[in-house]
This record gives structure tokens, sequence and C-alpha cells, in this order.
């Protein structure tokens, strides 16, 4: 049997990987995991029960839960799209035992997609699917990034200010690339992609290309 076929996509918040991970899964019929919200679902979980996202050993016990009961819809709720849950989940994502309890079952979706994978997030090119054939990189300037949350937000009736947003923004952004474990980090064989002036439709078409010399 052919093993399902991997696509990896990292890279900041805002970046837009997340819509090319969409995208990219839809078009191609493959099965699409977006590993950040693993950790927002933590995080969120931690929140809701009063607890402290800081307190490692609270932390990996959430995790251990999620893995052993993980559905796809404890992924899909609307609550882990909050600014509070990304930061919650940047929190528990610095966490060494964390990012260990969570490793294996990114792997195993992987693994198990029938035709492929596409997964999204900070280390998948790099931790969770070194060997995949295709690994992209997606960039964009800060400013851009936080005028697209701002969007978001707004769209979903949500307050938003641009500059609370940038500083959040800036703030995970620092947390996430240096971190002692999983930094955000290009793999070496990744493909850079910067989104920054360019349309969602033509960042798709950009990576279909790309796609294609490995398909
Ligand atoms: O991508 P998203 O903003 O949903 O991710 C939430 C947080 O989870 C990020 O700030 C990052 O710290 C963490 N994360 C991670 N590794 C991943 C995906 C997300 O550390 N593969």
């Amino acid at each position: 049997m052919t093993p399902p076929f991997i696509i990896t996509i990292d890279g900041p918040a805002g970046s837009g990987k997340g819509t090319l991970a969409r995208a990219l899964a839809a078009h191609l019929g493959f099965d699409h995991l977006d590993t950040g919200k693993i950790y927002r679902r933590v995080g969120y979980d931690l929140l809701k029960a009063g607890q402290d996202p800081h307190h490692e050993p609270s932390a990996l016990i959430a995790a251990n839960r999620l893995t052993s009961s993980l559905t796809p819809e404890m992924l899909s709720d609307p609550a882990l799209r909050d600014d509070a849950a990304g930061n919650a989940g940047s929190v528990v994502a610095s966490m060494p035992s964390v990012r260990a309890a969570l490793l294996e079952a990114q792997r195993q979706f992987a693994r198990r997609a029938t035709k492929g994978a596409v997964l999204d997030g900070r280390d998948c090119g790099t931790v969770i699917c070194p060997e995949a054939p295709v690994k992209f990189f997606v960039i964009a300037r800060p400013d851009v990034r936080a005028r697209r949350r701002v969007d978001e937000l707004s769209a979903m009736g949500l307050p938003a200010v641009y500059d609370d947003v940038l500083k959040d923004i800036l703030a995970r952004d620092e947390r996430d690339i240096h971190r002692p474990i999983a930094p955000l980090k290009p793999a070496p064989d990744a493909i850079l992609l910067d989104t920054s002036d360019i349309s969602a439709e033509a960042v798709f078409n950009r990576a279909l290309s790309d796609i294609a010399r490995f398909l």
C-alpha cells in the first residue's frame, strides 16, 4: 500500500498557513490537521477548569486527557479561535512534557490518512513529519498579519484594536521563535512563501505548482 502523501505548512500566527492548508487539503482530497488547535484546546481546557496554563503538571494532565479521547469535534469548538485560547495554547506549547504528550497523536494522524494529509503549525516539518516530501514555511510581515487578524475578529463581530493585536502577535512570535523546544523555524528543505503582498489565491496556485513537482 502506498503511504499517505504528507504536506507540512509551518509559519507564525496570521501568516496565512491555515488558509493555504485548508485550500490544499480540499483541492487534493487530503485530511487536514490544524495542530495549533490541539495546543489551543489544552490551554482552553485549563482556563475553563480555572487552572493556570503556566502550571506544567496541570497542563500535562490536560494534554494526556485530550489525546486519550481526541475527536475532530473537540478541535472545531469556535471558542478555540479566541485570543485567550491562543495565548494559553502558546504557553502550554513551550512545555517539553506537553509537546511530548501530543507528538504521537499528530504523527498518527498523518500516517493513518488514506490519500494524504496536510498538517499546519510551527514544527510540522521539523519535528512531527520531517520525512514529508513537501514542506512549506509561510511568512508575512507583522503589520500585515495584525491587519488580517483585526479583519478576522471584526468579521466575527468581536472587538479588535490594531495596536493590541500587533503587540500580541509580536509577543507570540517571540515565544514561538525563542523557546528551546521545537522553536518556530523552517526545515532545511522547506519552500518559503511570503504572503505579505499576494492574494490567498496566488499563494495557493504557487503552492500547488510546487506540489506538482512531487506528485
Ligand atoms: O497556530 P495557532 O495560533 O492556532 O497556534 C496556537 C499556539 O500553539 C501557537 O502560538 C504556538 O505557540 C503553538 N503551536 C506550536 N506548535 C504547533 C502549532 C501551534 O507550538 N505545531
